[in-house]
C-alpha cells in the first residue's frame, strides 16, 4: 500500500477529545464550572481545535501568538499561521473571571457544553488592527470586519478539552475527523490528495478544476465547509444534498471523498487561502485547490491575490501543495470547458454567472444552463432556494 507523504502541521496531530468511560464524569465537573457563552462561530473554533484540525493549536490563541500571527503570519514558534483563532468576551465578563482557573465554554443557542478551558490570560486587542491585518480593510460591509465589530474587547486565551460536538444528523455519515479522514487516505492506498475547499454548490467551473486537479494526484478530497456563513450564502444542508448528486452522476467512487468541514467561513480571502491550505494538510492532503478569489468576498480582494501570497512561504515549510486555476468557465467556441490561460475567445464565447445572478435565475424557478451547472445539481437547488 502506498504511503501519503502528508505530515500534519508542526509535526502532530492534536487530539483534545475526551475517551467516552471518562466523559460522564467530565461533563458533570464542567457543570459546576463558570460558563462562557460562545456563538456559532466561536462553537466551529472549538471543534476544530479540540479534533486536530487546527494542530498545533491547542487553544484559543494566547496574546504573543496572536500579534505575531497579526504582524508575520507566524505563531510566536516561528510556524507559519495566517488567521487568529481567539475567544472574545465583554470587558465585564473579563472583570468577573479575573480570578477564575477554568470555565465551560457553553452553546449560547442550545445550552450545551462544549468544551472547557483552563485560562492563561486576558488580553485586550485593537479590533481596527486586526481588520486591518486579516481582512485588509475596516469597511464595516465586510462580514469579518462587522463580525469583530459586534465583538467584546476581550480575548481570553488557552487550551482547551472537547467534550462534545454538534454533528448535523442530516449528513453525519460525512462527519471525519482529520485522524479519520488519515486512516481512510491510508486504508484506500492514497498517496496524493487534493483537497478543495467551497462554500458554495459545485457548479461546472468548480468541477473541471477539480478534475482537472485529479488528473495528477490519486484522489479528490471535497471538502465543503459547514459552519457559519454569511446569511445569503446557500445553506449547508442543500449544497450537502447538490454534492451527493454531483458526485454519484459524475464523479469516479474510487478516487473521491465527500467530508464535511466544520469550520466557519472568516472571508479573510489571501490569509484564508492559506489557513485552509494548512487544515487541509492536518486532514492528510497533500495538495490544495486555490482559483479564483479563493474565499473572496464583495472586490475586497484581487481575484489572484489568494494565488499570490503563497508566494511568502517556502513551499517545504508549508508542507502542502498549492495548485493554482486561473478564472474557468464554458467557452462556446471551444466547445468545452477552459480557462483564462487555455481560452482564446473573449467574453461573449464564454459562460459566467454572477453568485447573484444564479440565486436569481433559481429564485425564479428556472435552472441555469446546463454548461454552467449540472441540471441534477440546479435541481436540487431550485428545490432547496423554494423551501427556505
Ligand atoms: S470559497 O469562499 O470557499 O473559496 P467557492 O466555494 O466559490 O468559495 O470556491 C471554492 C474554490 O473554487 C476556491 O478555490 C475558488 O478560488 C475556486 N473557484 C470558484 N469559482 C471558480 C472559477 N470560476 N474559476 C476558477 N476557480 C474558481
Amino acid at each position: 500500500m502506498s504511503k501519503t507523504t502528508s505530515i500534519p502541521h508542526g509535526g502532530r496531530l492534536v487530539d483534545l477529545t475526551v475517551s467516552p468511560d471518562l466523559l460522564p464524569e467530565m461533563i458533570q465537573e464542567a457543570e459546576q464550572l463558570p460558563v462562557i457563552r460562545i456563538s456559532d462561530f466561536t462553537r466551529s473554533d472549538v471543534e476544530m481545535i479540540g479534533i486536530g484540525a487546527f494542530s498545533p493549536l491547542n487553544g484559543f490563541m494566547l496574546e504573543k501568538d496572536y500579534l505575531r500571527v497579526l504582524k508575520e503570519m507566524r505563531l510566536d514558534n516561528s510556524l507559519i499561521w495566517s488567521l487568529p483563532v481567539t475567544l472574545p468576551i465583554t470587558t465585564e465578563q473579563a472583570k468577573a473571571l479575573a480570578s477564575v482557573p477554568k470555565v465551560a465554554l457553553v452553546g449560547e443557542d442550545d445550552g450545551i457544553i462544549y468544551a472547557t478551558m483552563s485560562i492563561k490570560e486576558m488580553y485586550a486587542y485593537d479590533a481596527m488592527q486586526e481588520a486591518q491585518a486579516v481582512f485588509q480593510t475596516t469597511d464595516e460591509d465586510h462580514p469579518g470586519v462587522k463580525r469583530l465589530l459586534a465583538q467584546g474587547n476581550v480575548y481570553v486565551a488557552g487550551p482547551i478539552t472537547l467534550l462534545q460536538r454538534k454533528i448535523d444528523p442530516t449528513f453525519a455519515d460525512l462527519d471525519r475527523t482529520p485522524k479519520e479522514l488519515r486512516e481512510l487516505f491510508q486504508e484506500k492506498g492514497y498517496a496524493t490528495v487534493v483537497g478543495f475547499q467551497t462554500r458554495n454548490p459545485i457548479h461546472r467551473a468548480h468541477e473541471y478544476i477539480q478534475k482537472t486537479a485529479l488528473e495528477t494526484v490519486d484522489a479528490l478530497l471535497l471538502h465543503p465547509l459547514i459552519g457559519a456563513t454569511k446569511a445569503d450564502d446557500i445553506p449547508a444542508d442543500v449544497r450537502i444534498k447538490s454534492y451527493r448528486v454531483l458526485l454519484e452522476n459524475y464523479y469516479p467512487k474510487n478516487r473521491t471523498v465527500l467530508s464535511s468541514f466544520p469550520a466557519s467561513m472568516r472571508y479573510a480571502g489571501p490569509r484564508e487561502a492559506i489557513f485552509h491550505a494548512l487544515i487541509r494538510k492536518n486532514y492528510g492532503c497533500t495538495h490544495f485547490i486555490v482559483g479564483r478569489d479563493h474565499a473572496g468576498v464583495g472586490s475586497y480582494y484581487g481575484t489572484y491575490d489568494a494565488q499570490r501570497i503563497f508566494d511568502q512561504f517556502d513551499k517545504t515549510e508549508l508542507g502542502i501543495l498549492p495548485l493554482f486555476f486561473e478564472n474557468s468557465f464554458y467557452c462556446t467556441k471551444c466547445d468545452g470547458m477552459a480557462s483564462e490561460k487555455t481560452c482564446p475567445h473573449d467574453d461573449e464565447a464564454r459562460i459566467t454567472l454572477s453568485g447573484t445572478k444564479v440565486r436569481a435565475i433559481l429564485r425564479s424557478g428556472e435552472k441555469p444552463s446546463p454548461k454552467f451547472s449540472r441540471p441534477e445539481v440546479a435541481q436540487i437547488l431550485v428545490e432547496g432556494l423554494h423551501q427556505n
